[in-house]
């Protein structure tokens, strides 16, 4: 997958060299291309940014630095162009899964008030956000967007399987994990994950995964179809708990 990022600040991107996510890119299975904004610059103090037409607050990223920087990027190099943005539309593991199948994507990382709105009528396909929170500037969104999504490229992960069961992969929480040592402060490990027994593992992870979603983020239930079994569970749970 070719990922191709527009910002003012592309030394902000050095972060993506830490982590599993540097594995995906120097096996080559994730090329990310930088572009600068401000080396694009129409102005001869290089300012990419000026005032809003018809008065109000800050600063707005102007088009013309934004559009020669994009015009820089082959057009089938472009591929989906993202725009993030805290009025896009919300982020989820879905979205992400789609996402990791496309061989190109352009993100472009927004600073300020936001950019010109004739780049996002005519040059963007989406606007994506990560959540109800306005940060200082997309480049932040656009990392947590490549890292969710380079989970989903193979050659990322060690184990082929662990981003199956993230959670939400299946549209549940993960259930609880725990490692060494076995006991802890006088807490101990629950019995069932210390008998071997795999079956009884993953009957316990599958129940502790669909508890853990109802009381926690009781949202999601209503996104994916239940099992019997598991209508079954949250019924007997709910009427033995105490809530
Ligand atoms: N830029 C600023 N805030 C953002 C958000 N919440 N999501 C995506 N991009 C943003």
């Amino acid at each position: 997958m070719n990922i191709n990022i527009l910002t003012i600040f592309p030394e902000i991107f050095e972060i993506l060299k830490f982590g599993v996510l540097s594995r995906s890119i120097s096996n080559k299975t994730l090329l990310i291309s930088l572009f600068d904004i401000r080396a694009n610059s129409v102005n001869r103090h290089k300012h990419i940014d000026a005032k809003p037409y018809g008065g109000g607050e800050g600063m707005v990223m102007m088009a013309e630095p934004i559009i020669k920087t994009l015009k820089k990027i082959h057009k089938k190099k472009r591929g989906h162009v993202i725009y993030l943005s805290p009025q896009g539309k919300k982020l989820n593991q879905k979205k992400i899964i789609s996402m990791s199948k496309l061989k190109n994507i352009t993100l472009i990382c927004g600073r300020y008030e936001g950019i010109d709105q004739r780049i996002i009528d005519k040059y963007v396909d989406e606007e994506v956000s990560i959540g109800d929170f306005v940060l200082s500037g997309g480049e932040y969104a656009a990392i947590c967007l490549i890292d969710a999504i380079s989970r989903h490229i193979p050659g990322t992960l060690g184990n082929k399987e662990s981003y199956l069961k993230d959670t939400f992969s299946n549209g549940l929480l993960k259930g609880d994990v725990y490692t060494k040592p076995e006991v802890f402060e006088s807490m101990k490990v629950p019995d069932v994950l210390m008998s071997g027994d795999h079956k009884k593992i993953e009957a316990w992870r599958s129940e502790k995964a669909l508890i853990k979603t109802f009381l926690k983020r009781p949202d999601l239930l209503q996104d994916i179809k239940l099992t019997k079994k598991q209508k079954k569970l949250l019924e007997e749970w709910s009427s033995n708990a105490i809530l």
